[in-house]
């Protein structure tokens, strides 16, 4: 298509500041492509809760599938209870649409300093399974509240699941230059799941001979991730380790200002989303203190899932510029987005 059918979904505190920055980046990048943009808001996250009781409705889901792809701002706010929004929400899209690959990239740009003393040079991506493990909601507790409750939050793996997360994985791997892939899982303790995804990562290698493998247990990868993060090129991990990585991660290239991602259906049969993975900050929300920066960064990812590489290589040209030049400069949310916009347009 010629034009680009975006969903919006700004969300709460810092995410309308952020998505407005990320969507002049794009309509910068999009310039000279000959696609254009139009974009539907959706009004999804605290203020509407409050208001409706409503966090995703079946409706609100059909108008989003009608979409070619959705940018999402952040979502969450202490005025909500805790899980309401995470899980009506941000979990319920990422299920419904069926985004299994959560896509997070981790890239230290030069210039941008690092917590670790002698990183080395880092790039690697996290394929974090998206749609299952503990995040699906599978348990129950009983005698709540008593000396006696039992609570239970069980882990989903099924082959189906663990194979396509894979083979996305294995895919990516092979398009690299280093083509590494490291799984992450904790097969001496979670036997069950880490047989599974194991048996699954030697089987689906057959059909990748030139992607190296190795694996780690997942307290020994965050070790490695601070000591020589350099090993890492592509990493396969279930939803919850691939959450608490990604954490770590993005602080090690620099903070979660610059920390990207994609929540990705692969085989298209719903819109991808494309979110920073920072939440919605409250403390700094309507400052304009926020760096737009992992936004821009997720629209990146979002033009390459539309089929322009080009467009997309413009923007992280212009982030790795940008990131190159700020040292002690303090720019509002605002400035850091019309900086990368005009770097953008040229
Ligand atoms: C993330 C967030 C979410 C997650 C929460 C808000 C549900 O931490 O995108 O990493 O755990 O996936
Ligand atoms: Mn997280």
């Amino acid at each position: 298509a010629q034009q680009i059918d975006l969903a919006v979904v700004a969300g709460d505190g810092i995410g309308t500041e952020v998505v407005e920055q990320g969507l002049l980046a794009l309509e910068a990048a999009l310039t000279g492509t000959g696609r254009t943009l139009r974009t539907t808001d959706f009004d999804l996250g605290a203020r509407r809760w409050h208001a409706t009781g409503e966090t995703l409705t079946d409706d609100d889901l059909a108008a989003i599938r009608t979409h070619d792809a959705i940018l999402l701002g952040a979502i969450g706010d202490p005025s909500v209870p805790s899980g309401v929004l995470e899980r009506g929400l941000l979990l319920k899209l990422r299920f419904a649409l069926d985004h299994y690959v959560n896509l997070r990239p981790a890239k230290l740009f030069p210039g941008v300093s690092s917590p670790l003393a002698d990183p080395g040079e880092i790039d690697f991506v996290v394929v974090r399974e998206g749609t299952e493990g503990p995040y699906v909601g599978n348990g129950g507790a009983i005698r709540v509240g008593t000396p006696h409750e039992v609570a239970n939050e069980v882990s989903v793996n099924t082959a189906f699941g663990v194979e396509r997360v894979v083979r996305d994985a294995f895919a990516r791997a092979a398009a690299r230059p280093r083509q590494k892939l490291t799984l992450v899982h904790k097969h001496n303790v979670l036997v069950h799941a880490g047989h599974l995804w194991r048996r699954t990562v030697e089987a689906v290698n057959a059909e990748f001979p030139q992607v190296t493998v190795d694996y780690l247990h997942v307290d020994a990868a965050t070790i490695f991730l601070v000591t020589d993060p350099s090993r890492f090129d592509v990493i396969v991990t279930d939803n919850l380790f691939g959450d608490i990585l990604t954490d770590l991660a993005g602080a090690v290239v620099g903070g979660i200002g610059l920390a990207a991602s994609a929540n990705i259906n692969p085989d298209r049969t719903a819109p991808s989303m494309f979110e920073p993975v920072h939440g919605s900050a409250p403390d700094i929300a309507g400052q304009g203190k926020a760096d737009p920066t992992a936004t821009v960064l997720s629209v990146a990812l979002l033009l390459d899932h539309l089929g322009l590489p080009d467009a997309a290589a413009k923007v992280e040209a212009a982030v790795a510029a940008d990131v190159l030049e700020r040292s002690g400069r303090v720019r509002t949310t605002a400035e850091v987005g019309k900086d990368l916009a005009a770097r953008i347009a040229g």
